[in-house]
């Protein structure tokens, strides 16, 4: 068997097509476009990275947005007073702070001292709670990005095996919380997880979020099952690779994500998503 590709960059291209689309009939309505400020402390190179790509994208489909770049000397109560100010703004929808900050900055109370309804990142403990609760509002983007590509395979999830391996708050946690809400039986693995090969065996949807090149083998991987990488690991020779060994996989599995082009486009447009709605809610006009 060969898998066919989930082709994040076409999906993701799609959904920022009837984005923008969706400002243009803002506009029209005379409502101001969405705004984003992302906040980017210090110069991680992957983290400037993804901030550009979001600033591209925002461009790509009408938002205002904003980089805000501080000096990786910044203080805690320094961010804290801008992230004050940007909550206050009515002409911004959503706040992005980049993670990770710097060490003299605690990221928990970062996260919650952003406004809920601003929240586009979908990390405050309300916006999690809410999807614990199966009433979602504005969901983390990856795991929702990942849900948006499994629903183009159009296979029926219900009853599904998955196993997450990777259990962080950006991704595992709140991936098993989408999938279980999908109505999946959904197992997460760690490092701590004993026979991690034979759970992933056992998948009919695995997601891989751990951060080890290519940890996942062909021979790791149910025949017929969805694999969705999430990894994003730079090897010594400056090549991207994800957390499967995708050639290997792609033999067995029925869809994979390649890596680049698969996962992080639709962390990108989901974001967009996201603050679309936040704009929507705040104008009362989502539907
Ligand atoms: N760092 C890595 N991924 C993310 C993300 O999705 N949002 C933020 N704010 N920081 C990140």
């Amino acid at each position: 068997m060969s898998a066919q590709i989930l082709d994040g960059k076409a999906i993701a291209a799609d959904l920022r097509e009837q984005i923008k689309a969706r400002v243009a009939d803002r506009v029209a309505a005379e409502q101001r476009p969405p705004g984003l400020i992302v906040v980017l402390v210090g110069d991680n190179p992957a983290s400037q990275v993804y901030v550009r790509n979001k600033q591209n994208a925002c461009q790509q489909v009408g938002f205002q947005s904003e980089l805000m770049q501080l000096p990786a000397s910044t203080g805690q109560t320094e961010l804290l007073a801008l992230i004050d100010q940007l909550n206050a703004r009515e002409d911004v929808d959503g706040i992005l702070v980049q993670l990770p900050l710097p060490k003299q900055i605690d990221e928990d109370t970062v996260t919650e001292r952003i406004s809920p309804i601003k929240d586009v990142d979908g990390f405050h403990p309300y916006n999690i709670g809410r999807l614990v609760l199966r009433q979602p509002l504005l969901r983390p983007c990856t795991p929702k990005g990942v849900m948006t590509m499994l629903a183009r395979t159009g296979i029926d999830l219900t009853g599904k095996d998955a196993v997450i391996i990777g259990q962080s708050n950006i991704v595992g946690r709140p991936m098993f919380l989408e999938l279980l809400m999908a109505r999946c039986t959904v197992t997460v693995c760690h490092s701590k997880t004993k026979d991690l090969a034979d759970k992933a065996r056992k998948a009919d949807i695995l997601v891989a979020a751990v951060g080890v090149p290519r940890l996942i083998q062909g021979d790791w991987i149910k025949p017929g099952a969805i694999v969705i990488d999430v990894g994003m690991n730079r090897l010594e020779n400056g090549k991207l690779c994800g957390d499967v060994d995708t050639a290997g996989a792609a033999e067995v599995a029925a869809w994979i994500t390649p890596v680049p082009g698969g996962v992080g486009p639709m962390t990108v447009a989901t974001l967009l998503e996201n603050t679309l709605l936040a704009a929507d809610l705040a104008s009362g006009t989502e539907n």
